[in-house]
């Protein structure tokens, strides 16, 4: 029995800044941002959008949910709501699950989807009547006028996990690899992580060949096998330095291909900007929607989270994959966004990094259909569908 990847969802809030206009404002050579760095666009939430809220928004554009066959739900964030209860209960409760449904949060800094994933896949496999619902929702912010600005983003991805799935098959095996270092990290009182980036690179870059050599070795691969390498992507740089050490000593043939692949699922990346937990998967989606790929295509994939936490693992395209995505949602969704100007920007993102007074109603200006939060009351958080 096949069990992978089914269904896909993605959502990024209403608001974006442009990384020319922020090059400007921050006295930094444009070029620095759109080719050093390798970001467009960033998304920017408002007070009115948060880990949880972003979730359920991302569960809405999960195509056909069978709430009789979920027996699992998994929700991934680094920028959990409560110290306590779990951001997968509120989606729970939107989405109309059944009590039965076992459900929890999970954090490894980026990694947290990936465990999601790694336990949704065992557990269809043990359960394969049921089906899992992972989530990765995440607000990348390291503050205004920080070094890691230009690489925040707000964003959410949801999968369907199930037996006999109809876009990605996840192949047995994967390679990990953790190690307790300080490369980013964000205090309880702190809304802004703090990161070491230059560090952070090194060991991304140590870890991703670390798990994908071992995975080689594990599963007798050779590089030239995979159709694409895709990657966490915090910056598009990131994982284009890993893709170059992958391609380095290959064919033409294959260093072209693995190239090119490697552009396209960084399409959405570049626009969206770091969404922590959610970015591989957003990668992912990028790559499926915008190439044409044959079935059976092997796709390894890097997941890493600072702290940190490295896993490679792999997938296969099932035939007609393409009839499960949405390329041109997918479009709309971005481009509904609205250009900030910077001091725009610089008001809501700091408006943003505190809940409201408890008892102030939010009002939130998405479009009709998208959940949103809408401030607390007796400090217990509230979420409405527009
Ligand atoms: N044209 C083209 N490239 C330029 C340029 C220009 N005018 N000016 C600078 N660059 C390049 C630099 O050479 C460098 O490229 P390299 O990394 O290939 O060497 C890149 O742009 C960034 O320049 P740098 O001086 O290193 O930028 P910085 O000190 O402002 O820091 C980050 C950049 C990415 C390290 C910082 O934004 C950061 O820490 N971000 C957060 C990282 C993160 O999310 N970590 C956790 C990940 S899991």
């Amino acid at each position: 029995m096949q069990v992978g990847i089914d269904q896909i969802g993605f959502y990024t809030p209403n608001k974006y800044v442009d990384m020319v206009d922020l090059a400007h404002a921050r006295n930094e050579d444009v070029d620095k941002y759109l080719i050093g760095i390798g970001q467009s666009q960033m998304s920017v939430a408002d007070q009115t959008q948060d880990a949880v809220s972003m979730g359920i928004n991302a569960t809405q554009y999960l195509p056909q949910i069978d709430r009789e066959q979920v027996g699992l739900l998994i929700f991934g964030t680094e920028s959990g709501v409560d110290q306590s209860k779990s951001a997968s209960l509120f989606v729970k409760s939107a989405l109309n699950l059944a009590p039965e449904v076992r459900t929890f949060e999970v954090k490894e800094a980026c990694f947290g989807m990936t465990a999601g994933v790694m336990i949704a896949r065992d557990y269809v496999r043990l359960h394969p009547y049921h089906s899992a619902i992972v989530i990765g929702s995440d607000l990348a912010r390291y503050g205004i006028g920080t070094s890691g600005e230009v690489t925040q983003g707000a964003g959410s991805v949801s999968l369907l996990i199930k037996a006999n799935p109809r876009i990605l098959t996840l192949n047995d095996g994967h390679s990990a690899f953790s190690q307790d270092v300080n490369d980013f990290w964000r205090p309880n009182n702190s809304a802004t992580a703090l990161v070491d980036g230059k560090y952070s690179t090194q060991v991304y870059l140590d870890f991703f060949q670390r798990t994908f050599t071992d995975y080689q070795k594990l599963k007798k691969l050779q590089t030239s096998d995979f159709t694409a390498l895709i990657y966490h992507l915090p910056f598009t740089k990131m994982g284009l330095k890993a893709n170059r050490l992958a391609i380095a000593d290959q064919d033409e043939a294959t260093s072209e291909l693995l190239a090119t692949n490697f552009t396209t699922a960084a399409c959405y990346g570049r626009v969206v900007g770091n969404i922590y937990t959610a970015s591989l998967y957003l990668s992912l989606l990028s790559l499926l929607e915008n190439s044409i790929l044959p079935a059976d295509a092997l796709i390894g994939l890097f997941s890493y989270g600072s702290g940190a936490m490295g896993e490679f693992f792999s997938g296969k395209t099932v035939a007609n994959y393409e009839k499960m995505l949405n390329p041109s949602g997918t479009k709309k969704l971005l481009q509904r966004r609205q250009k900030l100007a910077i001091p725009e920007y610089e008001r809501i993102f700091t408006t943003a990094l505190s809940d409201p007074i408890d008892g102030t109603t939010l009002i939130s200006d998405e479009e009709a259909g998208y959940w949103y939060f809408a401030g607390t009351k007796n400090r217990i958080r509230q979420y409405r569908q527009k």
